[in-house]
């Protein structure tokens, strides 16, 4: 059984379709990305998911739950690590936690045994006292992650957990979220950032204007629609006419970025095979999601 199912989920802001009729299967256990750049629609729809907003149409099961008829008793199962930083700047860290709790009725000794211990699991412990300000962007980041799990959820849902972060922060999140999986927490992770949707994710949904175009594991989509390997040709006004010419007429699938025509599906024979053929400069480079977000939909994921 599916953990999380979605059918036919539909949010419009006036005439503005934000998820356009969207189907979803998460399983128990799994860390699931929804991957799309600003304004696909990965906000509205975990906010349908997560009880904040109301569909337009469509339903949602939680754990075989409907989510219209029980969304108490599915709140209480799930944690929720909002994109912005909504924690409250007048208390310390260790308050923020406590206060939290509250909303879950957990007893106040209970609260503060788990709040020690979350602080702990995120290396924050030293910073129970501090205020909010006092912290780093990727203390906040961890911070909240934290406050989500004190209700000590089955499904942690996560919005752009670790945009802003710079590169180290981001793997001390990604380790984090790696030890909740291990202990089968389910996950559903909003992101534009290929990296990460492919550094932790089990499978992707990519997002393009309120649409799911695909899913599946990370690499099976590369490897559907790019290949495993990309291998890219410098192109220019005098030479783009004459590449493309050739690379058709040897039954080559190809895109042109402009400043490059870049070849996929492109086997470890007919490349060698490639590059004797095109004195332009060529860069051999492993095929990203970032290649398939614009396969599909002509566009790169961050503008
Ligand atoms: N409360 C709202 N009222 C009107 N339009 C909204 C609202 N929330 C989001 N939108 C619009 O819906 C689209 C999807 O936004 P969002 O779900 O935030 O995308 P993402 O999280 O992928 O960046 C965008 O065009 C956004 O401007
Ligand atoms: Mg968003």
């Amino acid at each position: 059984m599916a953990i999380i199912l979605a059918q036919n989920l539909t949010k419009k802001f006036k005439d503005l379709l934000a998820v356009d009729d969207v189907n979803l299967e998460i399983e128990e256990g799994e860390c699931f990305g929804l991957l799309g750049p600003n304004g696909a629609g990965k906000t509205s729809l975990v906010r349908m998911i997560t009880a904040v907003s109301p569909p337009t149409r469509g339903n949602i099961w939680v754990l075989g739950k409907d989510l219209k008829v029980y969304p108490r008793q599915v709140k209480a199962i799930l944690g929720v690590v909002p994109q912005l930083d909504n924690l409250d700047p007048d208390l310390t860290v260790l308050q923020n936690l406590i206060t939290f709790a509250r909303y879950f009725a957990i007893p106040k000794q209970e609260a503060y045994r788990r709040s020690t211990e979350l602080l702990r699991l995120f290396q924050l412990e030293d910073k129970h006292n501090s205020r909010i300000r006092e912290l780093s962007g990727g203390m906040k980041r961890r911070l909240l992650l934290a406050r989500g799990l004190i209700n000590q959820p089955t499904i942690i849902i996560l919005d752009e957990p670790t945009i802003g972060l710079d590169p180290q922060a981001r793997h001390l999140v990604w380790q984090n979220l790696g030890e909740l999986k291990a202990q089968g927490i389910t996950q559903l992770i909003c992101t534009q950032n290929m990296e990460e949707a492919a550094t932790i994710c089990d499978r992707v949904a990519i997002m393009h204007q309120g649409r799911i175009l695909t899913q599946d594991s990370p690499q099976a989509l590369v490897s559907r629609y790019v290949g495993d390997e990309v291998l890219e040709i410098e192109a220019n006004s005098r030479n783009r006419g004459k590449i493309i010419e050739k690379l058709t007429s040897r039954g080559l699938d190809f895109v042109d970025m402009g400043d490059t025509i870049q070849v996929c599906h492109v086997g470890r024979d007919e490349l060698a095979r490639t590059m004797m053929n095109f004195p332009e400069r060529l860069r051999q480079r492993p095929a990203t999601l970032e290649d398939v977000f614009f396969r599909l939909t002509g566009r790169t994921l961050v503008e």
